[in-house]
């Protein structure tokens, strides 16, 4: 095992970890696999934790945030943990009203829709994410050769939560506000992309190894209106990050036409779901990045003899994606862990996918 040291950022340096090595290009010892949403409600001792605290509360409890970030790790042997939080924590956090509602999602309590409502935003102190910065320092002294990603919300999907008050399926308020009034929606991507950033800032500081941002609902624009309204911010994010020599990982569902703007936005790797083969997303994305994913989390749900085939299929799809000119691979699902999967079958899909 490689010693440990401390940077002053107080980021550990990990050259040995397979998901940093995938993401930088170099040979893993192992093809690294961890899953989005694998902390959550599929772990009995997830259900156990957070029975009678809602999801936000846990959220700003450091000790919560370590021990439910942990559960995984301990229970699958995955190559990273991601930190246990939500896209909505710094908007938060930063002072707007909103909750998570159990089985919906976050629910914004006066949703953003005009040039006053923008102007109104707030931007994120670091001393209002402590709780963050606090898990995060008890995490990299608990996780060992473990790599620890750090996450956010991208400007597009921070802003559909917001415009629309809550989940949506069409965000039809959002596409309109984008087109009918470009000056407040690219002052609102802009607030937004500040919280980002900040957020992001202050979780490198305090030690995370990579990051993820995640837009995903980005899947629901056009390349033109993505290029346009949405990849200028993201690729603001992006940029700000960079000289933090950590890995940038950028994700969204039904990316398929938006592959290769992603990953111009200025990711290191670039997240697929399961819907494009990985060869054909390394194509699309272009040489000289990693790739993350892909197996589709609903099989999962089903008999193992199919869960193993499937994910030697994405395995032989990304040796094929390394041939068209991909850097590496993490083996991920295509989204999140649903939560009526079996939690076993995740763990023999760590083990598989280790041992092939
Ligand atoms: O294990 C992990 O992946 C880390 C934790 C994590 C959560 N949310 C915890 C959570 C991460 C990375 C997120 C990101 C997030 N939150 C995204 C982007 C990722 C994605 O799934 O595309 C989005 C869109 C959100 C917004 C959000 N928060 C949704 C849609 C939901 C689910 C609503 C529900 O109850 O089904 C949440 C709540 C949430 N965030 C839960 C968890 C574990 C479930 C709440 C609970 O357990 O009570």
């Amino acid at each position: 095992m490689t010693p440990q040291s401390e940077l002053s950022s107080g980021r550990r340096e990990l050259p040995a970890a397979p998901l940093l090595a995938a993401a930088a290009g170099r040979k893993p010892v192992h093809r690294p696999v961890w899953f989005m949403r694998q902390a959550g409600r599929s772990l009995p001792e997830y259900r156990e934790i957070r029975a009678g605290v809602g999801m936000l509360e846990s959220c700003f409890n450091a000790e919560l945030v370590c021990e439910i970030t942990m559960q995984p790790v301990r229970r699958h042997g995955v190559d990273a943990a991601i930190l246990f939080s939500d896209i909505v924590v710094p908007l938060k956090a930063a002072g707007i009203d909103l909750d998570i509602v159990g089985g919906v999602g976050p629910v914004v309590a006066s949703p953003i829709r005009s040039a006053a409502d923008v102007a109104r935003l707030p931007r994120l102190e670091p001393a209002q994410v402590e709780a963050v910065s606090s898990a995060i320092r008890l995490l990299t002294a608990e996780l060992g050769e473990t790599a620890l990603i750090g996450f956010a919300g991208a400007p597009f999907t921070l802003a559909s939560y917001l415009v629309e008050g809550g989940p949506s399926r069409h965000h039809d308020r959002t596409k309109s506000l984008m087109h009918s009034d470009p000056t407040t929606w690219h002052a609102l991507l802009g607030a937004l992309t500040d919280i980002t950033i900040s957020f992001l800032q202050v979780q490198i500081e305090a030690g995370v190894d990579a990051v993820q941002l995640f837009d995903s609902w980005a899947g629901a624009l056009s390349l033109a209106d993505y290029r346009t309204f949405v990849m200028p911010h993201s690729k603001r994010v992006f940029e700000a990050v960079k000289s933090a020599g950590i890995p940038r990982i950028h994700f969204g569902v039904g990316t398929g036409e938006l592959l290769g703007a992603m990953g111009e936005a200025g990711a290191d790797v670039v997240g697929v779901d399961w819907r494009v083969p990985l060869a054909e997303a390394a194509r699309r994305v272009g040489p000289g990045k990693a790739l993350q994913g892909n197996l589709d989390p609903a099989l999962l749900l089903g008999d193992w003899s199919a869960v193993e085939r499937e994910v030697r299929r994405v395995l032989a799809d990304a040796d094929d994606a390394i041939e068209a000119g991909a850097v590496g691979h993490i083996f991920n699902l295509g989204h999140g862990v649903l939560p009526e999967t079996d939690p076993s079958v995740l763990t023999r899909v760590v083990e598989l996918v280790h041992s092939l």
